[in-house]
């Protein structure tokens, strides 16, 4: 696994998906070693990697266990790594595509391996995002030009956090509510299994997977504990970054 660090963090820039810096493992022509933008070839494209996690496991305890951290990025995450490996081992015209390009451009992608790439590929990529939407210092409320826009666009934190958790609990099934940015607005949407914002053009801030697996350990069936909970650990800095690059570009 290569390490994820702040240099690497995810700056989500709506448009160009040359703009998009992801975690080494799954970036999307990110600044090396080197510092060259586009030169990070280690799980840039095929053969996609699983990124290590930026905290220890148990850094969001005791809101996030430490087994279920474990068991969701060791197991789950690397599941979804590995089987959109597999869908695109034969698919040699897909192998220099980013992950980004992928998952943004699905309706491109050919009609034998789309469904594959759409939730393994998805996969990979919504938990990369999620790792970093979390911190170990979490928590508290958004500052700046981010804190400005959710009281514009939302209403203010405290709607928003409602949003999201009715969002969540409309969510049949497994999926993931999202804090996302287009046309210069927040908004906050749902969407099954592993689909990403990008697909239909948005560009996703902020993201809580609603999978059982990301809380059944700790919270059982109580979704609604757990989404209550997740915002104990949301790493608003990472947010704003996020906010801050897509409203730029
Ligand atoms: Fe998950």
């Amino acid at each position: 696994m290569q390490p994820m660090t702040r240099r690497h963090l995810l700056q989500w820039a709506g448009v160009s998906a040359a703009t998009l810096v992801l975690p080494v493992g799954c970036s999307a022509g990110g600044k090396g070693e080197d510092g060259k933008k586009g030169e990070d070839k280690r799980g840039d494209t095929y053969p996609f990697t699983l990124p290590k996690l930026p905290y220890a496991e148990d850094a969001l305890e005791p809101h996030i266990d430490a087994e279920t951290m474990k068991t969701h990025h060791d197991k789950h995450h690397l599941a979804y790594v590995n089987a959109l490996n597999a869908a695109l081992k034969d698919h040699d015209d897909l192998h220099k595509k980013t992950l980004v390009e992928l998952i943004r451009g699905l309706n491109d992608v050919p009609e034998k391996v789309r469904m594959a790439v759409r939730n393994q590929g998805g996969g990979h990529l919504n938990h990369s995002l999620f790792w970093m939407m979390m911190a170990k210092d979490g928590g508290g409320d958004p500052k700046g030009e981010l804190a400005k826009a959710i009281d514009t666009d939302l209403g203010g934190v405290d709607k928003l956090k409602d949003a999201a958790l009715k969002a969540a609990l409309a969510r049949f099934g497994s999926g993931w509510v999202w804090l996302v940015f287009n046309k210069g607005k927040l908004a906050v949407r749902s969407s099954a299994n592993q689909d990403n914002p990008l697909t239909e053009g948005d560009t996703p801030l902020l993201g809580i997977d609603v999978w059982e697996h990301a809380y059944y350990l700790k919270y059982k069936n109580l979704r609604a504990d757990y989404v209550k909970a997740w915002w104990n650990v949301v790493n608003w800095n990472d947010i704003a970054e996020r906010y801050n690059a897509a409203k730029k570009s």
